[in-house]
Protein backbone atom coordinates (compact mmCIF):
# COMPACT_ATOMS: atom_id res chain seq x y z
CA UNK A 1 0.00 0.00 0.00
CA UNK A 2 1.41 3.43 -0.82
CA UNK A 3 2.28 5.80 2.30
CA UNK A 4 -0.60 8.67 1.97
CA UNK A 5 -3.55 5.81 1.35
CA UNK A 6 -2.39 4.11 4.47
CA UNK A 7 -2.16 7.28 6.62
CA UNK A 8 -5.31 8.29 5.06
CA UNK A 9 -6.98 5.15 6.29
CA UNK A 10 -5.70 5.15 9.93
CA UNK A 11 -5.85 8.56 10.39
CA UNK A 12 -9.12 11.66 9.68
CA UNK A 13 -7.23 13.98 7.70
CA UNK A 14 -8.04 14.22 3.77
CA UNK A 15 -6.04 13.37 1.24
CA UNK A 16 -5.04 17.07 0.77
CA UNK A 17 -3.84 17.72 4.34
CA UNK A 18 -1.90 14.01 4.09
CA UNK A 19 0.46 15.78 1.30
CA UNK A 20 1.14 18.35 3.37
CA UNK A 21 1.64 16.24 6.48
CA UNK A 22 4.36 14.09 4.47
CA UNK A 23 5.99 17.87 3.26
CA UNK A 24 6.16 18.97 6.82
CA UNK A 25 8.50 16.22 7.61
CA UNK A 26 5.73 14.38 10.28
CA UNK A 27 5.78 11.44 9.16
CA UNK A 28 8.07 8.29 9.96
CA UNK A 29 8.97 5.21 8.48
CA UNK A 30 11.18 2.82 10.17
CA UNK A 31 12.57 5.64 12.16
CA UNK A 32 13.57 7.82 9.11
CA UNK A 33 11.40 10.90 8.36
CA UNK A 34 8.72 10.11 4.90
CA UNK A 35 7.84 12.29 2.54
CA UNK A 36 7.28 10.32 -0.79
CA UNK A 37 3.75 9.75 -0.54
CA UNK A 38 3.84 6.69 -3.03
CA UNK A 39 6.11 4.87 -0.84
CA UNK A 40 5.44 1.50 -0.49
CA UNK A 41 4.78 0.17 2.90
CA UNK A 42 3.60 -3.52 4.25
CA UNK A 43 2.44 -4.15 7.53
CA UNK A 44 5.65 -4.90 9.08
CA UNK A 45 7.30 -1.72 8.72
CA UNK A 46 6.88 0.89 12.50
CA UNK A 47 5.02 3.97 11.23
CA UNK A 48 4.48 7.14 12.83
CA UNK A 49 2.85 10.41 13.01
CA UNK A 50 4.28 13.03 15.26
CA UNK A 51 4.24 11.27 18.01
CA UNK A 52 1.69 9.16 17.84
CA UNK A 53 2.35 5.48 16.65
CA UNK A 54 -0.03 4.27 13.39
CA UNK A 55 1.68 0.94 13.48
CA UNK A 56 4.46 -1.32 15.35
CA UNK A 57 7.16 -3.03 13.66
CA UNK A 58 6.61 -6.77 13.40
CA UNK A 59 8.73 -9.86 13.18
CA UNK A 60 9.74 -10.34 9.42
CA UNK A 61 10.76 -13.36 8.23
CA UNK A 62 11.65 -14.05 4.52
CA UNK A 63 12.53 -16.48 2.49
CA UNK A 64 15.14 -15.47 -0.64
CA UNK A 65 16.06 -17.18 -3.29
CA UNK A 66 19.44 -16.12 -3.71
CA UNK A 67 21.46 -15.55 -7.25
CA UNK A 68 24.56 -16.06 -7.72
CA UNK A 69 27.11 -12.95 -7.47
CA UNK A 70 25.02 -11.42 -4.29
CA UNK A 71 27.18 -12.00 -1.53
CA UNK A 72 25.23 -12.99 1.77
CA UNK A 73 26.17 -10.28 4.25
CA UNK A 74 24.03 -6.85 4.93
CA UNK A 75 26.93 -4.59 3.71
CA UNK A 76 30.12 -5.34 1.22
CA UNK A 77 32.03 -2.44 -0.59
CA UNK A 78 32.71 -4.63 -3.70
CA UNK A 79 29.51 -6.34 -3.98
CA UNK A 80 25.28 -6.29 -4.44
CA UNK A 81 24.50 -7.66 -0.64
CA UNK A 82 21.19 -9.49 -0.36
CA UNK A 83 19.65 -6.71 1.50
CA UNK A 84 19.53 -4.82 -1.58
CA UNK A 85 17.65 -7.59 -2.85
CA UNK A 86 14.66 -6.14 -0.20
CA UNK A 87 12.82 -3.15 -0.40
CA UNK A 88 14.36 -0.41 1.99
CA UNK A 89 11.00 -0.27 3.92
CA UNK A 90 11.89 -4.22 4.80
CA UNK A 91 15.10 -3.72 5.68
CA UNK A 92 15.05 -2.92 9.16
CA UNK A 93 16.90 -5.11 11.59
CA UNK A 94 17.02 -8.06 9.29
CA UNK A 95 20.14 -10.31 9.59
CA UNK A 96 20.64 -13.18 7.43
CA UNK A 97 20.01 -16.59 9.50
CA UNK A 98 22.56 -18.44 7.39
CA UNK A 99 24.99 -17.79 5.02
CA UNK A 100 25.93 -18.77 1.31
CA UNK A 101 28.76 -18.31 -0.83
CA UNK A 102 28.96 -15.76 -3.76
CA UNK A 103 28.31 -18.41 -6.07
CA UNK A 104 25.93 -20.73 -4.61
CA UNK A 105 22.15 -19.97 -5.30
CA UNK A 106 19.04 -21.11 -3.26
CA UNK A 107 17.28 -20.50 -0.36
CA UNK A 108 18.17 -18.07 2.41
CA UNK A 109 16.30 -17.03 5.15
CA UNK A 110 16.32 -13.19 6.60
CA UNK A 111 14.12 -11.85 10.13
CA UNK A 112 14.91 -9.36 12.02
CA UNK A 113 13.63 -11.91 15.21
CA UNK A 114 17.40 -12.72 17.03
CA UNK A 115 15.82 -16.07 18.74
CA UNK A 116 14.25 -17.42 15.76
CA UNK A 117 17.04 -17.39 13.50
CA UNK A 118 19.47 -18.77 16.48
CA UNK A 119 17.40 -21.74 16.61
CA UNK A 120 18.59 -22.04 12.78
CA UNK A 121 22.01 -21.24 13.11
CA UNK A 122 23.65 -23.02 16.25
CA UNK A 123 25.35 -25.59 15.56
CA UNK A 124 23.88 -27.59 18.63
CA UNK A 125 20.27 -27.31 16.18
CA UNK A 126 21.37 -29.30 13.90
CA UNK A 127 18.85 -29.12 10.90
CA UNK A 128 19.72 -30.41 7.58
CA UNK A 129 20.37 -28.36 4.92
CA UNK A 130 19.78 -30.10 1.75
CA UNK A 131 21.96 -29.16 -1.62
CA UNK A 132 22.26 -30.08 -5.17
CA UNK A 133 25.85 -29.73 -6.49
CA UNK A 134 26.92 -30.32 -9.89
CA UNK A 135 30.53 -31.14 -10.33
CA UNK A 136 33.40 -31.26 -12.86
CA UNK A 137 34.31 -34.92 -12.61
CA UNK A 138 31.44 -37.49 -12.13
CA UNK A 139 31.32 -38.37 -8.26
CA UNK A 140 33.83 -41.50 -7.23
CA UNK A 141 32.02 -44.19 -6.09
CA UNK A 142 32.73 -44.23 -2.47
CA UNK A 143 32.30 -40.56 -2.21
CA UNK A 144 28.61 -41.30 -0.39
CA UNK A 145 30.47 -44.07 2.40
CA UNK A 146 33.41 -41.13 2.76
CA UNK A 147 30.93 -38.42 3.50
CA UNK A 148 28.49 -40.79 5.72
CA UNK A 149 31.78 -41.30 7.42
CA UNK A 150 33.01 -37.99 7.72
CA UNK A 151 36.22 -36.24 6.79
CA UNK A 152 38.45 -34.52 8.57
CA UNK A 153 39.08 -30.89 8.09
CA UNK A 154 42.69 -29.84 9.65
CA UNK A 155 42.01 -26.04 9.98
CA UNK A 156 39.14 -26.52 12.52
CA UNK A 157 40.85 -29.73 13.50
CA UNK A 158 37.41 -31.40 13.51
CA UNK A 159 35.82 -34.56 11.37
CA UNK A 160 32.39 -33.29 9.61
CA UNK A 161 29.14 -35.09 10.98
CA UNK A 162 27.88 -37.81 8.93
CA UNK A 163 26.25 -36.41 5.74
CA UNK A 164 24.16 -38.21 3.26
CA UNK A 165 25.14 -37.93 -0.37
CA UNK A 166 22.15 -39.28 -2.90
CA UNK A 167 23.34 -39.50 -6.63
CA UNK A 168 21.22 -38.29 -9.14
CA UNK A 169 23.06 -38.38 -12.05
CA UNK A 170 27.21 -39.19 -12.72
CA UNK A 171 28.04 -35.18 -12.27
CA UNK A 172 24.68 -33.91 -10.16
CA UNK A 173 24.18 -34.94 -6.25
CA UNK A 174 22.43 -34.50 -3.77
CA UNK A 175 23.67 -33.80 -0.38
CA UNK A 176 21.85 -33.13 3.08
CA UNK A 177 24.43 -31.76 5.70
CA UNK A 178 23.63 -31.35 9.33
CA UNK A 179 25.98 -28.91 9.96
CA UNK A 180 27.91 -25.76 8.50
CA UNK A 181 31.11 -25.35 8.17
CA UNK A 182 32.84 -22.99 5.68
CA UNK A 183 32.93 -23.72 2.27
CA UNK A 184 31.50 -27.09 3.60
CA UNK A 185 30.09 -28.29 0.64
CA UNK A 186 33.54 -27.51 -1.80
CA UNK A 187 35.90 -28.68 0.76
CA UNK A 188 33.84 -32.03 0.76
CA UNK A 189 34.48 -32.79 -2.62
CA UNK A 190 37.81 -31.07 -2.42
CA UNK A 191 39.17 -33.89 -0.54
CA UNK A 192 38.36 -36.16 -4.33
CA UNK A 193 39.69 -33.37 -5.98
CA UNK A 194 36.17 -33.12 -7.72
CA UNK A 195 35.38 -29.29 -8.37
CA UNK A 196 32.07 -28.27 -7.04
CA UNK A 197 31.08 -26.15 -10.25
CA UNK A 198 27.08 -25.37 -9.31
CA UNK A 199 25.59 -24.93 -5.63
CA UNK A 200 22.06 -24.52 -5.03
CA UNK A 201 20.36 -24.96 -1.61
CA UNK A 202 16.89 -26.59 -2.06
CA UNK A 203 16.41 -26.81 1.58
CA UNK A 204 16.41 -26.13 5.58
CA UNK A 205 14.63 -28.48 7.84
CA UNK A 206 11.12 -28.37 6.98
CA UNK A 207 11.54 -25.43 4.32
CA UNK A 208 11.57 -25.89 1.02
CA UNK A 209 12.52 -23.02 -1.45
CA UNK A 210 9.05 -22.13 -3.34
CA UNK A 211 9.67 -23.00 -6.64
CA UNK A 212 7.76 -20.22 -7.75
CA UNK A 213 10.23 -17.34 -6.65
CA UNK A 214 13.11 -16.71 -9.61
CA UNK A 215 16.41 -16.04 -8.77
CA UNK A 216 16.37 -12.58 -6.50
CA UNK A 217 12.91 -12.83 -5.49
CA UNK A 218 11.56 -13.47 -2.05
CA UNK A 219 8.66 -13.86 -0.27
CA UNK A 220 7.56 -13.93 3.46
CA UNK A 221 6.91 -16.99 5.54
CA UNK A 222 3.74 -17.99 6.33
CA UNK A 223 2.96 -18.61 10.07
CA UNK A 224 3.22 -22.63 9.40
CA UNK A 225 6.97 -22.41 7.79
CA UNK A 226 8.03 -19.90 10.86
CA UNK A 227 6.78 -22.20 13.63
CA UNK A 228 9.13 -25.05 11.36
CA UNK A 229 11.99 -24.04 13.80
N1 LIG B 1 28.97 -25.19 1.28
C1 LIG B 1 29.70 -24.46 0.42
O1 LIG B 1 30.79 -24.85 0.03
N2 LIG B 1 29.17 -23.29 0.00
C2 LIG B 1 27.96 -22.84 0.37
O2 LIG B 1 27.52 -21.77 -0.08
C3 LIG B 1 27.21 -23.62 1.27
C4 LIG B 1 27.74 -24.80 1.72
Amino acid sequence: MQLNRFIQINTPFSRRHVKCLLAEGRVRVAGHIATDANLEVDRFVRIELDDQLLQESKSCYLMLHKPAGVVSATEHTEHQTVIDLIPPTLRQGLHLAGRLDLKTTGLLLLTNDGHWSRRITQPTSKIAKVYRVTTQDAVAANTAEVFRQGIYFGYEDITTQPAELERIDSHHSRLTLYEGRYHQVKRMFGYFNNEVTELHREQIGGLTLDAQLPPGAFRPLTDDEIALF
